[in-house]
């Protein structure tokens, strides 16, 4: 078969994947209307428009933005379920989606509503499909360590909901160790442990999310390159970086796709996975993401197969449940 159709059939995992960040512009409208949310924009094609982000900042203003029409239980379900669908077509068996409870706790709206909206959608799509998926809890970084513990109370009862927690949002001026008791206190309860880090931020919050988060695996990391002895320590250790190339570019990490580092982090032996991150805001789902990477890049098919596998192997599915896809 043609690279692209084994890039579009391939079995897949996800591992990088805000499920705020897959609510598409007509579903914010459509939301909108029925909560009776007043929107700042007049119509779908005006949201559109003004998803020309500068940095990570002038995205996240605008992604709070559209998540302020999330209110009911039902709102999250149906969010959730319109990215599965998507997931699915993509052949995604697999996926562990960022939420981000603050952002919906600080209009009131509960955390067992946020989080039951989702879980139900996921229960149907391991029904109806055999699509898996898991949850990851996601602090974000711009609040105090004080509200991060706060929500990880009110996580608490709904404990068997996720498996593990991350750090998302703004990542300059917050860096990790900001967050390492609270980490320290979800590795105790027997979390997985993710966060974002050199992403916009320097390779050395690579290097304390390690160190003083403890974390498993490297959200996005690709600023990584920048420091030679830390790429050899994520190769050696078989760190994984769950990377979003369209993300990086929207966000003006790099200028242009054929600019992206994608190739040079799997030439220097790195454990590297490919992700949507926010596909309504960034202009495509995963496979979207592969097939405009290996237009611009000398990537095979190799590189595309070792990418799938890593994809299931840097997962927190156990033993068992790996071992079908690898
Ligand atoms: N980086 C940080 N925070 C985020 C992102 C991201 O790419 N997407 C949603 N929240
Ligand atoms: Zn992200």
């Amino acid at each position: 078969a043609a690279l692209r159709d084994t890039l579009l059939q391939m079995p897949k995992a996800e591992l990088h994947m805000h499920i705020e960040g897959s609510l598409e512009p007509e579903l914010i409208f459509a939301l909108a209307e029925r909560n009776k949310v007043k929107l700042e924009y007049a119509s779908v094609e005006e949201l559109r428009t003004a998803y020309a982000f500068k940095d990570l900042q002038s995205f996240l203003d605008i992604y709070y933005a559209g998540a302020s029409v999330l209110l009911t239980e039902q709102d999250f379900y149906d969010m959730t379920r319109a990215y599965l669908q998507r997931a699915h077509a993509d052949n995604v068996r697999h996926t562990e989606l960022f939420f981000d409870p603050q952002t919906h706790t600080e209009r009131g709206v509960a955390f067992g509503t946020v989080v039951n909206g989702i879980d139900r959608a996921l229960q149907d799509a391991r029904k109806e499909w055999g699509l898996s998926g898991a949850l990851i809890m996601c602090f974000l970084r711009h609040l105090s360590e004080e509200e991060a513990f706060a929500t990880l109370e009110q996580a608490l009862p709904y404990r068997d909901k996720f498996v593990g927690v991350g750090l998302d949002s703004s990542e300059r001026g917050h860096p990790p160790e900001k967050f390492a008791r609270v980490f320290a206190r979800c590795k105790e309860l027997g979390l997985r442990l993710v966060a974002h880090a050199g992403e916009e931020g320097p390779p050395d919050y690579i290097r304390t999310a390690l160190d003083l988060l403890k974390v498993e695996r490297i959200d996005h990391g690709v600023r990584c390159l920048e420091d030679a002895e830390l790429t050899a320590r994520l190769a050696r250790d078989r760190v994984p970086l769950t990377v979003c190339p369209l993300s990086n570019i929207k966000l003006r990490v790099f200028d242009k796709v054929a600019d992206h580092n994608l190739l040079k982090l799997l030439d220097a032996g790195l454990v590297v996975t490919v992700n949507s991150d926010d596909p309504a805001y960034f202009g495509g789902y995963v496979n979207d993401n592969f097939l405009q990477m290996f237009e611009a890049l000398p990537l095979g098919r190799e590189h595309a197969y070792q990418m799938a596998r890593n994809s299931f192997s840097a997962s927190f599915l156990d033993a068992a449940e790996k071992q079908k896809y690898l």
